[in-house]
């Protein structure tokens, strides 16, 4: 069994409690709105084409819709997004879900105004080679913008020190840090 299939099983198996952790969250003015803030700060003023990657039950992807851009969701595991389709339609809002691999989204290039995500990065495989598919995605002068924490504590711990995902997480750290606080263009 790849490593997708196990991380991609994990994640439709935690469907129902993700969904309910998270639009019990959802319901929540400020938290709603700290949101909507956060992501009117990273992204572009309006109208932009915006592909959310690693989009699980969508609550992103929602914001960012609510804040008037076109936006796709991303992601392989269909019970997040049957969840994620249930959202749109209680909100009675419109985003274009697809199953795919966020590492390598089926886009062409140059197809989007803004990438993002959040709390997918940390999940991810092959991440250098993700980012590198994401930067082809953004239209010049677009933006990247991620959102991510650091989920499991102590850190870091002697597992973790020796495993190949930390490394990568130190080597990309600053520059995703970096992109987020300067809302950098990203070309
Ligand atoms: C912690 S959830 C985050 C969901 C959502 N972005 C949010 O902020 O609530 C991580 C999501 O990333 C997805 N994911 C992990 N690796 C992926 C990959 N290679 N391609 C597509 N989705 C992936 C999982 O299926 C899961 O839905």
């Amino acid at each position: 069994m790849s490593v997708q299939t196990k991380i991609t099983g994990y994640w439709d198996r935690r469907a129902d409690s993700y969904q309910h952790n998270q639009e019990s969250q959802a319901g929540a003015a400020e938290y709603a709105a700290e949101w909507a803030r956060i992501w009117r700060s990273a992204l572009p003023e309006s109208h932009a084409d915006v592909l959310d990657v690693g989009t699980g039950t969508g609550h992103v992807a929602l914001t960012i819709a609510e804040l008037g851009h076109r936006v796709t969701g991303v992601d392989l595991a269909q019970q997040m997004l049957a969840k994620a389709h249930h959202n749109a339609a209680t909100r009675g809002l419109e985003v274009r879900w697809v199953v795919g691999d966020a590492v390598a989204p089926d886009f062409a290039e140059a197809s989007f105004d803004a990438v993002s995500g959040r709390y997918l990065v940390w999940t991810l495989r092959e991440i250098d080679r993700a980012l590198r598919n994401w930067h082809a995605l953004i239209r010049p002068g677009g933006r990247l913008a991620l959102v991510d924490g650091l989920w499991f504590r102590p850190w870091p711990t002697t597992t973790t020190k020796r495993s190949g995902r930390l490394w990568n997480w130190r080597r990309h750290r600053p520059w995703i840090r970096g992109s987020i606080a300067s809302k950098r263009p990203v070309s």
